[in-house]
């Protein structure tokens, strides 16, 4: 049975700032509070999709540094098998993130061993791509790595997944090979070339970048919810009430998510209810791996 989901992505050395506010050009602005935190979009995609059970391996590179020590201890612990993720000479890629008090976060990324995977690391993995439904990439390793990969796992009869985040220009036939195509509302404004702030201008971005890609498609908006085109049809999906603390790695948990109910047979637009549970949980925590829930977490959200 094909129950398996391949990451294929970054590994980050996260440092939290929690700041009262962005400080001014020249000015020194002493932060509330500081955290290191196991990060980057590959990794946290893998551990919550982990988290809740689902059999994942990840591919990627982290260098030879003590933080690559950290990142990997850290997946390890939460079940994801990293015997494709190579060491490297580079250093670990890291992620620096101005966290608000309102929970919303400014960041900056280290692209690091991140950019050190090569195609030699995808056709690695080809045999777990093999025993994959599902593959997910983000871009936070090279694009014509990540264009390898894609073909790879098409090749293998993968469910790709592609956030394309963060937002770059990607050539459209690359586009067309994904099957599900996951955005916040920043990418969303990039790729669609306008302002995207509210659910009506998701519905709509949603719908043309599944006309243009041939792809599902999901826009999330945040504290406001999300968006999900499947099979050409909208559907607005709201988001959990809670009181965020930090928001980093809430998109990442959502996809997760969004792998774990896949896995266990729901459609495209049920599993992003499940995923807005798992978001909702991650963000009353500091951190994104640490704070991501178990599978007993997010059924109790989802039963209220
Ligand atoms: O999506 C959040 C992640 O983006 C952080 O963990 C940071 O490392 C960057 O990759």
């Amino acid at each position: 049975m094909r129950d398996k989901i391949t990451v294929i992505g970054s590994l980050n050395y996260d440092i939290v700032l929690k700041i009262p506010r962005l400080p001014e050009c020249g000015e020194t602005l002493p932060a509330d509070d500081a955290a290191f935190s196991p990060g980057g979009k590959g990794a946290n995609q893998a551990v919550q999709a982990a988290k809740l059970g689902v059999p994942v391996h990840m591919v990627g590179c982290v260098g030879t540094d003590g933080h690559g020590e950290v990142l990997l201890e850290a997946a390890r612990k939460y079940g994801v098998d990293t015997a494709h993720v190579r060491r490297c000479k580079e250093p670990t890629g890291m992620g620096i993130i101005n966290a608000m008090k309102d929970g919303s976060v400014f960041a900056c990324i280290v692209r690091g061993a991140n950019f050190a995977v090569t195609k030699e690391d995808i056709d690695g993995a080809k045999q777990i791509l093999k025993e994959s439904f599902l593959v997910i990439l983000q871009m936070e390793i090279p694009q014509e790595i990540n264009r390898y990969a894609i073909e790879k796992a098409k090749e293998a009869g993968c469910r790709v997944l592609l956030n394309a985040a963060p937002a770059e220009e990607i050539p459209l036939d690359y586009l067309k090979m994904c099957d599900i195509i996951v955005l916040n509302e920043v990418e969303a404004g990039f790729y669609l070339k306008t302002d995207v702030k509210n659910e009506e201008d998701a519905r709509k971005g949603a719908a043309l970048l599944a006309e243009t890609c041939g792809a599902d498609i999901i826009i999330t908006l945040g504290k406001a919810g999300a968006v999900v085109s499947e099979d050409g049809k909208v559907t607005f999906i709201p988001s959990r009430r809670v009181e965020a603390i930090e928001t980093t790695g809430a998109g990442d948990s959502f996809i997760g998510g969004v792998g774990y109910a896949l896995q266990i047979g729901r459609s495209l637009t049920d599993a992003c209810k499940f995923a807005a549970c798992c978001s909702a949980v991650t963000v009353c925590r500091l951190g994104a791996q640490d704070s991501m829930p178990f599978l007993e977490e997010v059924m109790e959200l989802e039963a209220e």
